[in-house]
């Protein structure tokens, strides 16, 4: 079984990922760190030379074609789920979970937002609107996952629980 997380930047995707392939005995995999390995660029560097566009098609491969081992745990990047048809491919090809979070509570975790091409200029307060912009539109997408949950203080008992249910 495949099982993809999805959501927001911040909202946990890359540590509930870790802590559930650990709980579950089986690998981890992380589609923005592929990403950087396979073409040798940051994200940030990725945006600069191909733009977002570019962006999006690199890792809608990316996400179609890897070959992954038959259990694994997947953190997909928080925008992947909301272009072309990447969230029906995730429900038919695995487990989906959206990591749900309150905007302000993102605000409060994005402390690193440098690595983050589309945030990196913005202060708290313009943080917070373009989320709840964000989230308007991508909400849609991310409300497609077969389980939603709420991340904020979740813990991964709870989270591998949930896929038993
Ligand atoms: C993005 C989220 C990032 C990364 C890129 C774009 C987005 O992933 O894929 O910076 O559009 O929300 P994380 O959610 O892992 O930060």
């Amino acid at each position: 079984m495949i099982i993809f997380l999805v959501g927001y930047m911040g909202c946990g995707k890359s540590t509930k990922a870790k802590q559930l392939a650990n709980k579950l005995d089986c690998s981890v995999i992380d589609l923005d760190a592929e990403i950087v390995n396979k073409s040798g660029k940051s994200i940030s560097e990725f945006f600069e030379a191909y733009g977002e566009s570019g962006f999006r098609d690199y890792e809608s491969e990316m996400l179609k074609n890897y070959n992954y081992p038959e259990t694994c745990v997947v953190a997909t990047g928080g925008g992947l789920p909301c272009f072309f048809d990447n969230m029906d491919w995730m429900n038919e090809n695995g487990e989906t979970i959206y990591l749900q979070m309150e905007p302000a509570q993102l605000v409060s975790r994005l402390h690193n937002r440098q690595k983050r091409p589309l945030i990196k200029d913005l202060n708290d307060e313009q943080l917070l609107q373009f989320i709840k912009l964000k989230l308007e539109e991508r909400n849609p997408f991310y409300k497609k996952a077969k389980i939603i949950i709420n991340a904020f203080d979740l813990d991964v008992d709870k989270l591998a629980g949930l896929l038993n249910a």
